[in-house]
């Protein structure tokens, strides 16, 4: 630890060898040999966005990762800081409390700073100097959190120190900067990598949610002590793009874990606690104090609903000083478990988050999707999609649930509330796929797949994957790998449904003719992802498609062209390596 000291400004450059666009600097002071040196080698070979890559680097568990992340959060404090500062001197100030292992600045409508000090003492002594401010008229409801507010003593004798600071960028490109990227790359493949690249979670991002989640268990704890808010969904399962929502988890059953010792002898020892009619009632009392405390006493927390009726009961809010818009539940350790299996699935081959981040895009530039509720396809069903289609392929790319579950042994057994939710945890235990089909071939051969899915009357299943009769009518069936009776797109209706399938086959028509004869990169025109992704190539795409055959004429010509071209197909590699076969 003593290695730790201001002045050891390290520019971290991750992925460096993955874009020639100029990263947003970050700076991070780093201990050798912490956690947080090692969440930075491991998010440098998880996080790589390339294909073709031969990374055998060990993998970790995604429970490895979650609890290291959390550790870090809590050793870390979010301060808002003047627009203008002296970085030495802050940090100076800063490390009398104890070194610190990492930060970095970003502006959410303010300058902040995360500081990741190396040992949990120094925040309780960064807070022990803290004081509660005066408001004047208005009144302070005192809170001791980790969210901070520095403030300058002498700001007008420290002008001429003070400067701006470099930040690291919490939202993706803009659709011109896409667009300009995406049209000077090399290949569909290289804009598939390209568009992941931009579009991931940063380091900073990450730790930023983390964070968040670690100040909202504060304030949770204030009724549950030793209770965890642990991040799910997106977040957490490789799938998150800059600006997703962060679901959050109370977990209450961190605080039976300390109170579960064996005792011996006659006497055994209960709490006195209050009973209410069911489990679901447990939550929506919950949930309605927690709700209620982060919008009276949580500092940054606003706009705070309480959805209690819903299926799953939610409290809503935005964590101001991140930027988040967050949903926190309790009893749904299921979806943490599905957050986990993605994340499996995410980190078995490189081609599967470029896919699934290219069909989100898509989706979204479409409006597909949406931040709204409503009879929309969502991100979640439309992974589930892609993992499907990628079991589909001929060698498959993923493997099925069920096969993941005959890897399991005794450490990775779990059931919860009568839910089989086993699966290999270890990530080293299943071998990689021999198929090397190009992502350029999977995104033309996704479209055309799912333009074609007899979705009237099959089920899509990750469990077995294989297409399965529909036990219930709902137009688009995806079954929910752990709660098999429920459908995750019970939601989406019939015309939403019939958009998606006009699009993927316009999307697999362009793709394809796209093949036949791409512009040049000095023509200017939007080609392969860019054409799929823009939205005024989409308007004017439907405009034109009112003039052009009718788009089922157009498919059944180019699935006739597909079949006769399919031998060509199946044997591009674009260099991808050469990988042994999965069971
Ligand atoms: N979930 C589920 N069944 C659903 C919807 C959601 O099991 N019908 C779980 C999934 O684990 C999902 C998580 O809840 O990942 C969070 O849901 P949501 O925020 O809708 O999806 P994300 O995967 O987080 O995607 P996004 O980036 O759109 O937020
Ligand atoms: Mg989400």
């Amino acid at each position: 630890m003593a290695a730790c000291s201001v002045g050891l400004l390290t520019r971290l450059s991750l992925r460096v060898q993955r874009s020639q666009v100029q990263r947003p600097l970050r700076r991070l002071l780093s201990c050798p040999g912490t956690v947080a040196a090692g969440l930075r080698r491991e998010e440098q070979s998880s996080g790589s966005a390339e294909t073709g890559s031969e990374d055998r680097t060990p993998k970790k568990r995604f429970s490895e990762v979650q609890n290291e992340r959390r550790e870090q959060a809590q050793r870390t404090v979010l301060i808002h800081c003047p627009d203008k500062i002296n970085e030495k001197k802050f940090l100076k100030f800063l490390s009398q409390h104890g070194p610190i292992n990492s930060h970095f600045f970003y502006e959410s409508f303010g300058l902040y700073a995360a500081v990741e000090f190396c040992q949990k003492e120094s925040v309780t002594s960064l807070q022990n100097i803290t004081r509660t401010p005066s408001l004047g008229p208005e009144a302070a409801i005192p809170f001791k959190s980790r969210y901070l507010n520095l403030k300058l003593r002498n700001s007008l004798n420290q002008t001429s120190e003070l400067s701006s600071i470099q930040c690291s960028n919490q939202s993706s490109p803009s659709s011109k900067k896409l667009y300009q990227l995406l049209c000077c790359a090399e290949s569909v493949d290289d804009q598939l990598n390209t568009l992941l690249r931009e579009f991931q979670l940063t380091e900073e991002n990450t730790r930023l949610r983390y964070l968040t989640c670690s100040l909202i268990e504060d304030v949770a704890a204030a009724y549950f002590p030793d209770c965890a808010v642990r991040p799910f969904g997106s977040s957490v399962n490789s799938f998150g793009k800059l600006g997703c929502d962060l679901d959050m988890f109370l977990d209450l059953d961190e605080i039976g874990k300390f109170t579960a010792q064996k005792t011996s002898g006659n006497f055994l020892m209960e709490f006195q606690v209050k009973n209410v009619p069911s489990e679901r009632v447990a939550t929506q009392k919950i949930l309605s104090v927690i709700g209620e405390c982060l919008d009276q006493f949580g500092p940054g927390c606003v706009g705070v609903q309480r959805i209690l009726n819903a299926r799953c009961p939610l409290v809503r809010f935005s964590h101001q000083a991140s930027g988040f818009q967050c949903d926190l539940t309790t009893n749904n350790r299921i979806a943490l478990k599905s957050s986990e299996l993605l994340y499996m699935y995410g980190a078995l081959d490189s081609r599967v988050r470029a896919l699934v981040f290219s069909v989100r895009c898509w989706a979204r530039a479409h409006s597909l999707t949406s931040s709204i509720p409503g009879a929309w396809i969502t991100n979640f069903s439309l992974t589930m999609m892609v993992i499907f289609f990628l079991q589909r392929r001929s060698p498959p790319i993923l493997p099925t649930l069920d096969y993941l579950k005959t890897l399991a042994d005794a450490e990775d057994k779990c059931i919860i509330e009568g839910h089989n939710c086993t699966f290999v945890g270890d990530l080293n235990r299943i071998k990689p796929s021999r198929n090397t089909e190009t992502l350029e071939l999977l995104l033309k051969e996704f479209f055309e797949y799912f333009g074609n899915f007899a979705f009237n009357k099959n089920s899509i299943n990750i469990r077995q994957g294989r297409e399965q009769n529909k036990p219930e009518s709902s137009p688009l069936h995806i079954q929910n790998p752990f709660e098999t009776s429920l459908n995750v797109s019970k939601n989406v209706s019939q015309s939403q449904l019939q958009k998606f399938v006009d699009l993927a086959r316009e999307s697999a028509w362009i793709l394809h003719q796209e093949g036949k004869d791409r512009p040049s990169p000095s023509s200017n025109q939007p080609w392969g992802l860019a054409a799929l992704l823009l939205p005024s190539v989409a308007n004017n795409m439907s405009l034109s498609k009112k003039k052009k055959k009718p788009a089922s004429e157009r498919i059944k010509n180019l699935l006739d062209s597909i079949k006769s071209s399919g031998a060509e197909n199946s044997t591009a590699t674009n260099g991808r390596r050469a990988i042994s076969t999965q069971a």
